[in-house]
């Protein structure tokens, strides 16, 4: 397997020892089936233990190693290195505080998901087994159920980096995946909740979503189905 040299060019900053950040160069041996999030973890145990960043699952799963590498969001645990040029510039997510490293404050982005209230919400007694849905219905929400709420999207999105009280792709996708389920019943709350504040009408579909996610979701396409939905809903309750 042939190997190469890398220079893993990676943004630091420790709050305990000052408040600049910058960046520090680490020279690292990868075979080309390695991933970033090798590197990561090769320089953690060979070069500086004190590199802070997150992961869990190393499989595209858990969506905990997203970081901007070369200016892109993405998976640290799916970016092999192969694809990228010998110089590989790793940053945090942008748009969100940074506690040490590559390591951000998600708080603000769970906060925007907790929004939508991300729960199924269905008043009817519950069924002796599961609550049914046909498989044509099920087919609507299946893209959107695969988001694993990495957060690429959202820090991606411009509008988002403007104000940070914008909702998000991310957000709004977590409410298609509820408003759009056949077994949901708050729908109608979900759709005022999106639609109040800076919310659904601030997207301008620059589309830096659809670039940013790793799991290939069409976010523009389920934030135009909401706001079709939303414009039906108004001119229905104006007749
Ligand atoms: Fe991550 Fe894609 Fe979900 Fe956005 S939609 S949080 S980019 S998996
Ligand atoms: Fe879980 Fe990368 S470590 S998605």
């Amino acid at each position: 397997m042939e190997e190469k040299v890398y220079i893993f060019r990676i943004k630091r900053f420790n709050p305990q020892s000052g408040p600049e950040s910058y960046f520090q160069d680490f020279e690292i041996v990868l075979s080309e089936y390695e991933r970033v999030l090798d590197g990561l973890l090769k320089i953690q145990s060979e070069l500086d233990p004190s590199l802070a960043f997150r992961r869990s699952c190393a499989h595209g799963i858990c969506g905990s190693c997203a970081m901007r590498i070369n200016k892109k969001n993405r998976l640290a645990c799916q970016t092999l290195v192969k694809e990228l040029p010998k110089v590989i510039t790793i940053e945090p997510l942008p748009g969100l505080p940074v506690i040490k490293d590559l390591v951000v404050d998600m708080d603000p982005f769970f906060e925007k998901i907790a929004e939508v209230m991300p729960y199924l919400i269905n008043r009817d007694p519950p069924p002796e087994r599961e609550r049914l849905q046909r498989p044509e219905d099920q087919e609507k929400i299946l893209e959107a159920i695969t988001c694993i709420l990495c957060g690429c999207c959202t820090t991606s999105c411009p509008v988002y980096q403007q104000s940070k009280d914008y909702i998000g792709p991310s957000a709004l996708l977590r409410a298609y995946r509820f408003i759009f389920d056949t077994r949901d019943q708050a729908g109608k709350e979900r759709l005022e909740r999106i639609t109040s504040k800076i919310g659904l009408f601030h997207c301008h579909s620059a589309l830096k979503c659809l670039n940013a996610c790793p799991k290939g979701i069409d976010l523009p396409a389920h934030i135009f189905k909401l706001k079709k939905l939303a414009l039906k809903t108004a001119i229905r309750r104006k007749d």
